[in-house]
C-alpha cells in the first residue's frame, strides 16, 4: 500500500503544532484525518477544503478517540497544554489522561506507527513545570507499549517570542536566556516538515526519542535581528531577578534555561540532513516572522503567557 492509501490521524490539527503536520502529511501524499472538536470551526473548515476527513471527537471521551482510530495506519499524538497560561483549562492531570489514553487506544487498534510529541524539557528528571513533567510522564507509558512509536521533544517554537508581554512594545526584548547564552529554537511549520518525515521511515525513527530543533540564537542575537528588521535599535536583556523571584512560574523556567533544559539540546545540524528544507532563524524572520515580529513591537500587552 502506498501513502495514498493509508491514512494518519492527527490530534490538535486546528492548532500550531497538529496543524502543521496535517499540511505536511497532506503535502507528502498521505491520506490525514483530523480528530475535531467542532467540524464547524474555521480552522476545522480550512482543514477538510484541503481534502483532510475530520472525525468529530473529544479528548475527554475515549469512545470518540476509538471511534476516530477506524482504518488508520499511523497517529500523530499532541495535547493541549496544561496548567498555568494554558488556554483550555485542561489540568496536567488531564493531559496525562489524554495523552495515554490515546496512546492505548491506537495499541488496541493495531496502529503501525505512533508519533507522540512531547516537550524540549522532557525527561528522567522532573523539572517542577507541570506541563513538562506532564509530558515525561506521557513518554514513559508510551515507551512502555508494545507499538512501533517515536517521540519528539520540539524546542520553544520561534513564535513564542512573539508573544506579547516580553517588551518588543518597549524598544527592549527580555526572556529567559543570558545575553550571551543559546537557545534552541523552531519555527512552527517545522514540526510538520519533521514528523511527515518520521511518518515516512517507520524503520530508521521506531523506539527513538528526537529533540527537534532548528536554530540556536543568543539574546544578543535576537537584539541584532530584531533591530534590523524593525529598523530601529532593540536591546536584549534576560528577565530580572526581581520578576523571577514574584513569579515562581517564570522563575522555575529560568532555572531551567540556566541548567540548559529549556535552551536545548537537540543535534541542530543532524536535523537539517536528515530533514531539509528547515528553517533557520533568519528564513524565519523573513518570512512568517516578520509580520508578527512588526505586529509584536506595534502591540500593547504587559503579560507574559508562555506555554
Ligand atoms: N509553545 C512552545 O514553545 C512549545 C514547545 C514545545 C511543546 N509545546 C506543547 O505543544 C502542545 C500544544 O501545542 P499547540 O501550541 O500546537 O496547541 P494549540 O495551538 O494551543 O492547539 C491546541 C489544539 O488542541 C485541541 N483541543 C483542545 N482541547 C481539546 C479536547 N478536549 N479534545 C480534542 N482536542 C482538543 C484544539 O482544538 P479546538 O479547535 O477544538 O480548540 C487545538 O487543535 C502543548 O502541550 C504545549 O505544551 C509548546
Amino acid at each position: 500500500m502506498s501513502k495514498a492509501d493509508k491514512t494518519i490521524l492527527v490530534f490538535g490539527a486546528t492548532g500550531q503544532q497538529g496543524g502543521s503536520v496535517a499540511k505536511a502529511l497532506r503535502s507528502a501524499g498521505w491520506r490525514v484525518r483530523a480528530f475535531v472538536r467542532n467540524p464547524d470551526n474555521a480552522n476545522a473548515k480550512a482543514l477538510a477544503a484541503t481534502g483532510i476527513e475530520l472525525a468529530r471527537g473529544d479528548l475527554a471521551d475515549s469512545q470518540s478517540i476509538n471511534d476516530a482510530m477506524a482504518g488508520i495506519h499511523g497517529v500523530f499524538s499532541v495535547q493541549p497544554s496544561s496548567g498555568q497560561g494554558a488556554a483550555y483549562g485542561v489540568t496536567d492531570e488531564d493531559e496525562v489522561r489524554y495523552g495515554t489514553a490515546v496512546a492505548d487506544i491506537a495499541l488496541k487498534n493495531g496502529v503501525r506507527h505512533f508519533v507522540y510529541s512531547s516537550t524540549g524539557a522532557a525527561g528522567p528528571d522532573k523539572t517542577g513545570m507541570g506541563h513538562f513533567d506532564s509530558k515525561s510522564e506521557i513518554e514513559a507509558h508510551v515507551r512502555g507499549l508494545d507499538m512501533v512509536h517515536t517521540i519528539v521533544r520540539p524546542s520553544a517554537f520561534m513564535e513564542i517570542l512573539m508573544l506579547p508581554g516580553m517588551g518588543l512594545d518597549k524598544g527592549e526584548f527580555t526572556f529567559f536566556m543570558h545575553a550571551d547564552q543559546q537557545m534552541q529554537f523552531i519555527a512552527v511549520e517545522d514540526i510538520g516538515k519533521i514528523v511527515a518525515g518520521i511518518f515516512s521511515e517507520p524503520e530508521r525513527y521506531s523506539s527513538r526519542t528526537i529533540e527537534i530543533a532548528s536554530d540556536a540564537v543568543t539574546g544578543k542575537d535576537l537584539a541584532t535581528k530584531f533591530s534590523a528588521v524593525a529598523a530601529r535599535t532593540i536591546g536584549y536583556r534576560r528577565f530580572p531577578d526581581s520578576l523571577l523571584e514574584q513569579n515562581p512560574f517564570l522563575g522555575t523556567l529560568a532555572k531551567l534555561a540556566d541548567d540548559g533544559r529549556l535552551t536545548g539540546n537537540a543535534d541542530i545540524a543532524a536535523l537539517h540532513e536528515a530533514f531539509p528544507g528547515l528553517l533557520t532563524f533568519d528564513q524565519w524572520l523573513e518570512g512568517a516572522g516578520r509580520d508578527a515580529l512588526l505586529a509584536a513591537i506595534n502591540a500593547t500587552g504587559d503579560t507574559v503567557s508562555l506555554r
